[in-house]
């Protein structure tokens, strides 16, 4: 089972989850001047969910937030700039996003942020484990599939370590799936969900086609197609961009949705669903992306098909697919 979202007390588990303050978020972002810093807090700002929006980085928040302060929405803003501004921002924070860091430039894989971003994240959330430790913690920065157990790690270090708290934001995985398969279909994009499990890098991402609503069928050649468009969306952009950065907007975008998602469960909504990347006992990795029942539990995934195994990572030897149809999806 994967973190206390796992276990069957849900009640309980909904309490750990639950804040006082309906529809009365404060969220802090950080790295809130970058590339989706900028647009996430944007959206945020627009959002009746957030009371309170603390914008750090280590450059031009100051000037983020005079010009986000004036939009005609409730939230009050606030930006903190520099280390010894960071504690003021995260105090009573509800949730802390962070998109802090260097992204990836044409020929890089997300492996190659490891050791700048890896300094950055654990310095952040080293922050988060003193000053906010109750906090949701929301983790862009890439790389996913080593930022969130360094963050762990941090959280341990400081005995404030709660599995339930610490998110991976692999939501633009999901939301690239959804659109890539509502054109592929002519479908409403808003109304296709595909569940995206595994990690955040490559191969380690698992689109489940097999179990997306509506169901869908591929010919064989288009479904790999797919699956290999939607493991290398992230290298699209970037190859796009040349030079220019990685995915912001849209990642702006699905970050946004998941900070909802997690904030409309703390006001106790029932049945609210997102993949995220998350301390787990599904499979042999400790750490999985699969969907969690926000508040209660993971909600365990039926069994994939032979062809998503085989387009995820684990088809190698010793993590074959038999193996991991068994042992880990299997209701
Ligand atoms: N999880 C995902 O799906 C996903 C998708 C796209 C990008 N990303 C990652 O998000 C991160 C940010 O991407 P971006 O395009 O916004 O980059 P960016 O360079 O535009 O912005 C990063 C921001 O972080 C700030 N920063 C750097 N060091 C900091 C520190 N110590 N404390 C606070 N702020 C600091 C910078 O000043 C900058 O404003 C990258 O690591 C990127 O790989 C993740």
């Amino acid at each position: 089972m994967l973190s206390a979202f796992a276990r069957p007390a849900g009640a309980a588990l909904r309490r750990s989850l639950s804040t006082s303050a309906q529809n009365n978020a404060k969220v802090a972002v950080l790295g809130a001047s970058g590339g989706i810093g900028q647009p996430l807090s944007l959206l945020l700002k627009n959002s009746p969910l957030v009371s309170r929006l603390t914008l750090y980085d280590i450059a031009h928040t100051p000037g983020v937030a005079a010009d986000l302060s004036h939009i005609e929405t409730r939230a009050t803003v606030k930006g903190y700039l520099g280390p010894e501004q960071l504690p003021d921002c995260l105090k009573g924070c509800d949730v802390v996003v962070i998109p802090a860091g260097v992204p990836r430039k044409p020929g890089m894989t997300r492996d190659d942020l490891f050791n700048t971003n890896a300094t950055i994240v654990a310095t952040l959330t080293a922050a988060c484990a003193q000053h906010c430790p109750e906090a949701m913690v929301c983790i862009i920065s890439n790389p996913v599939n080593s930022t969130i157990p360094i963050t762990a790690e941090v959280f341990k270090k400081h005995g404030v370590y709660n599995p339930d708290k610490i998110f991976g934001v692999t939501t633009l995985d999901i939301v690239r799936a959804n659109t890539f398969v509502a054109e592929l279909k002519g479908l409403d994009p808003a109304r296709v969900h595909v569940p995206v499990i595994g990690g955040h890098a490559g191969k380690t991402i698992i689109p489940v086609i097999s179990q997306c609503t509506p169901k869908v069928d591929f010919p064989q050649d288009q479904l790999t197609t797919l699956i290999g468009r939607i493991q290398e969306a992230g290298t699209e952009v970037v190859k796009a961009k040349a030079g220019a950065g990685s995915a912001t907007l849209s990642m702006a975008y699905a970050g946004a949705r998941f900070v909802f998602s997690l904030v409309d469960a703390m006001n106790g909504k029932e049945g609210v669903v997102e993949c995220s990347f998350v301390k787990s006992q599904e499979t042999d990795c400790p750490y999985f992306s699969t969907p969690l029942l926000l508040g209660v539990r993971i909600l365990r995934l039926g069994r994939l098909t032979v062809e998503e195994a085989e387009f995820s990572v684990f088809t190698t030897q010793e993590r074959g697919p038999a193996r991991l149809l068994q042992i880990s999806f299997v209701q």
